[in-house]
């Protein structure tokens, strides 16, 4: 099975722009306790490089584009994200980068969980360890 599970939305679009509604337990498949956006993104700086233990997310590219790298320790995949009607499903216990972000880039995040410093994996190996021996 894929790691990059891109979810579809609808996007009801007229001459007066586009529009996207994203719904707890509908279009995005957990309760949303909190949401997150990145702007002036730069190219020279990827982000991410981290996994999560617990944590559910989902990421939109509400505008620009950027190219996701997701690994679950045994394969790797990426994917570009360059429209708001599409988002990335990022289930827990894959590591994530971000790349080549666009100078217009805006990234919304939408997560299952509130922050929590100690749900992350910031190590790779840590990561790959955890991920492969249980
Ligand atoms: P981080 O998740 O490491 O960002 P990225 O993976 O995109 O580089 O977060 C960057 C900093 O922001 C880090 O110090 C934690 C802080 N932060 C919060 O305080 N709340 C949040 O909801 C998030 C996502 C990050």
């Amino acid at each position: 099975m894929s790691i990059c599970q891109l979810l579809d939305f609808k996007s009801i679009d007229d001459e007066r722009g586009q529009l996207v509604a994203l719904e707890a337990m509908k279009n995005i498949p957990f309760q949303i306790k909190r949401i997150y956006y990145m702007t002036g993104l730069d190219s020279q700086y990827p982000r991410g490089f981290h996994a999560h233990k617990q944590l559910k997310q989902v990421a939109v590219c509400l505008k620009g584009r950027c190219r996701f790298v997701l690994d679950n320790g045994s394969k790797r995949e990426e994917v570009w994200l360059d429209t708001p009607a599409q988002g990335l499903f990022i289930g827990e216990m894959v590591w994530r980068e971000m790349h080549d972000f666009s100078n217009d880039c805006v990234l919304i995040v939408l997560a299952s969980e509130y922050y929590a410093e100690d749900d992350y994996i910031r190590d790779y190996q840590q990561f790959n360890k955890e991920v492969n021996n249980g």
